[in-house]
């Protein structure tokens, strides 16, 4: 029979519930984002973060639990993304998750948020092929990760400065764009042609797997300073995108040849662009491998795809104890 279990994930600024019967019937799934919480700050406040998960929490699973039409004591697992992560934000939901394991007697999953993202395309239905190559762009991560089976994680990639969301939501708040600013420059880049701009794509030649995206944030920086104020600067905006966007494929690309993937997923906030999307899918129509995107409802921070890596690993039997700690920094 399937596992009915509820995962929580609260590791930066959206609170999230979700209930899963087997591996991917969502019965309940629902997030609360803080977006307006902290955009008078133009960052993500940790204290107020963790303080708004604490609000909300509670009231969030009685509705999940009600609209899933299931009893707390039908669970059979619950599961907890402990890392990476606010630390403050980790523990809120961590702490709920060990309350409930212990009153339901039931056992407590841990789960690296990172991770989970690339779950996230499992909930359409299908399993993957290993090896698999995950594109996780994530707001404050790009990363390369290998999988040679459910539990066997390598980074073969990533970032050595700024994530690529965090530089689009940088480039977008010079330009004065609403957050998320991933989204505001997704709109503009399937909206309007980059004209005759140009801007760098960084380490895309080299053949290594890692990323850089800082110099590519300056050059918009100093594009912005001293450009005409009157200026449109939508095609600017879809030309930076668009770099962005290659460097991001072409690394991707290489590595799947070189590991030689069956599957190759892409996942996190950044993903839910319609624009990378198009570029992901057009340009491996050709490929010995596989592609699969994450629903775009389901890029940016969910529980849902939490919830889904933990079935298979309740399913393993790969359970933690009460000594489960937030961690807050990544190791994959
Ligand atoms: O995965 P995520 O929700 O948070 C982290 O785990 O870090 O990713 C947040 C990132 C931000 O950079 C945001 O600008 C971007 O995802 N984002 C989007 C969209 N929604 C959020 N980017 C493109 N299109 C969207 N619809
Ligand atoms: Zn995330």
């Amino acid at each position: 029979m399937a596992t009915l279990g509820l995962a929580i994930d609260t590791t930066f600024d959206d609170t999230s519930v979700a209930i899963l019967r087997g591996r991917n019937e969502v019965l309940a799934h629902l997030t609360l984002s803080q977006l307006e919480e902290h955009a008078e700050f133009g960052g993500v406040v940790p204290e107020r973060a963790s303080r708004k998960h604490l609000e909300v929490i509670h009231a969030l699973i009685r509705q999940a639990v009600r609209e899933a039409a299931v009893a707390l004591t039908d669970l059979d697992w619950v599961a907890v993304s402990n890392r990476p992560g606010l630390l403050g934000s980790i523990l809120i939901g961590l702490t709920v998750a060990k309350a409930l394991s212990f009153a339901l007697k039931i056992p407590l999953i841990g789960i690296n948020h990172i991770e989970a993202h690339p779950y996230a395309c499992l909930l359409a239905g299908e399993d993957l092929d290993f090896p698999a190559l995950h594109l996780v762009v994530a707001g404050g991560h790009t990363l390369l990760l290998l999988q040679e089976g459910h539990f066997d994680w390598r980074v073969v990639g990533r970032s050595r400065d700024d994530a690529a969301g965090e530089c689009a939501d940088k480039v977008a708040r010079v330009f004065g764009l609403p957050m998320p600013g991933g989204k505001a420059i997704d709109e503009i880049a399937l909206a309007c042609q980059p004209g005759d701009y140009a801007f760098p794509r960084p380490m895309m030649a080299e053949e290594h797997f890692d990323f850089s995206f800082s110099g590519l944030k300056t050059a918009l920086k100093y594009f912005h300073r001293d450009m005409d104020p009157n200026l449109d600067t939508r095609p600017v905006l879809a030309a930076f995108f668009q770099s962005l966007c290659d460097v991001l494929l072409a690394k991707t690309q290489r590595a799947a040849v070189h590991y030689q993937v069956r599957t190759v997923t892409v996942s996190g906030g950044l993903a839910a662009s319609g624009y990378l999307q198009e570029r992901f899918r057009s340009a491996t129509q050709d490929v010995p491998f596989r592609l699969r995107l994450a629903p775009r409802a389901l890029c940016t921070d969910n529980a849902a795809m939490v919830a889904c890596l933990a079935a298979i690993t309740f399913e393993a039997g790969r359970f933690d104890g009460f000594d489960l700690r937030a961690e807050p920094n990544l190791s994959v």
